[in-house]
């Protein structure tokens, strides 16, 4: 192990930069423009990991390609065998302007690299990649079989993954999935997550006249469709911040003493926070601490809303149609089909008959949960205390990655969330950026969760 960890602390520039250099890739999978760019994506990655002695496959799917990198199996041995999963695929930029410099030309700037993708998910994994380059190089035996499977599509619903899962499943079988791509409180408290929550979309649309008219010649006598769904989508939440739809709660178990206790250990400043998010008062579900509200507890969000004239100067109308979208972030317990039905239903039950209520379902994805106090989740929080030298936390997120409940329903493996992401990193936002201290530390973790992970205990 010592020389393992020398390696990595010895070769840390040059990791700096074979980073940058996987992060020119304009990888983005959402824009049809870059189908280029995430080939060439996945091709740098597999020719880097060749390069390194491992076993790395470009996988054509109907989508974007999946790398596999396998580290080599010695023969007659029957090593505990964890997939690592991770996606090159990055969110779109834009906007452009608010970028201090452009995102795929990463820059570094004290102990952080900017770039699209730095965090989610590109230098997450490679923390991962460079552990076990370390092993390789240094002839020191990797005392499990590891299998990375990197895709391109995880930011536009992995719908390629599951198909690929199945057609591979024998040789994917495995201990458990190991992913990064969540995050921790700060620096000081490196994390193991053991619940994420769900997601259910939807768009509503009403439509009001058949054309938008002249406000003050017809105004009065007809229903305005933005004021009907300002007056539709007040209803979805009560003055408690809980959601005012019948049947929603359902199966939503209280915390228990011990998680309310652990996520209460949590650092958490409610001036700071409030601070942070640049709010003049923060706002959320009476009875249940902020730390609990993002994570833990279910709510409606509007993402998106629009109706009539958005241009410059005023523009005097009743608009013909107003739509939102929204989404339901989802705790175990919680079904998005289900909710999707009991949200529409609910929606037409209180839709005025003056404008006609259209219903588009979007994605969805389930809610995950697994026990932190299992062997593997010890081995997982001893490997972040070698790493960090701090002690770990476990703790639940908000944020959503439905494709870990596939490899339980496929491969029949639980996941270890161990994520590097810094509530700062900007994920999906202008400036992201990954903190090299993390990089350093994800990679020492990443070698000591190999050895944790072989003992039996
Ligand atoms: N890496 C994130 C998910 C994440 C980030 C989880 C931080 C926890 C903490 C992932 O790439 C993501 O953005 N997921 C989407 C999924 C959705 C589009 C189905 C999300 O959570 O919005
Ligand atoms: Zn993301």
């Amino acid at each position: 192990m010592e020389k393992v960890l020398h390696y990595l602390a010895q070769n840390e520039p040059r990791f700096i930069r074979e980073l940058s250099e996987y992060l020119r890739f304009p990888s983005v999978s959402a824009q049809a423009k870059h189908a280029g760019d995430i080939a060439a994506c996945a091709r740098w990655l597999a020719d880097h990991s060749r390069a390194l002695g491992l076993e790395a496959q470009v996988h054509q799917t109907k989508g974007n390609p999946i790398v596999t990198i396998r580290t080599p199996r010695a023969k007659g041995k029957r090593k505990p065998h964890f997939v690592v999963y991770g996606h090159y695929d990055v969110q779109p930029p834009e906007p452009f302007d608010l970028w201090k410099t452009p995102p795929f030309e990463p820059r570094i700037e004290g102990r952080s690299i900017y770039a699209r993708g730095s965090t989610d998910n590109k230098g997450q994994h490679f923390a991962h990649l460079k552990a076990v380059e370390a092993y390789i190089k240094t002839g020191t035996e990797l005392p499990c079989d590891l299998t990375f499977v990197i895709e391109g599509e995880e930011e536009i619903g992995c719908e390629s993954l599951p198909p690929f899962l199945r057609k591979h499943r024998a040789a994917l079988r495995c201990d458990a999935v190991v992913v990064s791509d969540t995050g921790m409180p700060d620096k000081q408290h490196p994390a193991l997550t053991y619940a994420l929550r769900g997601i259910a979309a939807m768009e509503l649309k009403l439509h009001g006249p058949s054309r938008d008219l002249h406000s003050g010649i017809y105004g009065g006598s007809l229903d305005n469709p933005a004021m009907a769904l300002c007056q539709l989508l007040a209803k979805l939440r009560d003055k408690n911040g809980r959601v005012a739809v019948s049947g929603f709660y359902a199966g939503v178990k209280s915390l228990s003493a011990f998680e309310r206790k652990q996520l209460a250990r949590l650092p958490y400043n409610a001036a700071q926070y409030r601070k942070f998010l640049g709010v003049p008062q923060l706002f959320g579900e009476r009875g249940c601490t902020a730390v609990e509200q993002r994570s833990a507890r279910p709510t409606v969000e509007i993402n998106g809303l629009t109706s009539g004239y958005q241009g410059p100067g005023s523009k005097t109308i009743v608009p013909s149609w107003a739509s939102a979208k929204l989404t339901f972030r989802l705790v175990p317990g919680q079904d998005p089909k289900k909710i999707l039905r009991l949200v529409a239903r609910h929606l037409r039950k209180i839709c005025p008959p003056t404008v006609r209520l259209e219903i588009s379902e979007g994605h969805g994805g389930e809610p995950y949960l697994v026990s932190p106090t299992g062997p593997q989740a010890q081995a997982a929080l001893r490997a972040l205390k070698a790493a960090f030298g701090r002690e770990p936390v476990i703790m639940r997120e908000g944020g959503s990655i439905p494709i870990v409940n596939e490899f339980r329903k496929i491969l029949g493996a639980d996941t270890l969330l161990l994520g590097l992401a810094l509530p700062d990193d900007n994920l999906h936002s202008p400036n992201e950026k990954f903190d090299l201290d993390n990089f350093a530390a994800g990679s020492r973790m990443s070698a000591h969760l190999w050895q944790e992970l072989a003992k039996r205990d």
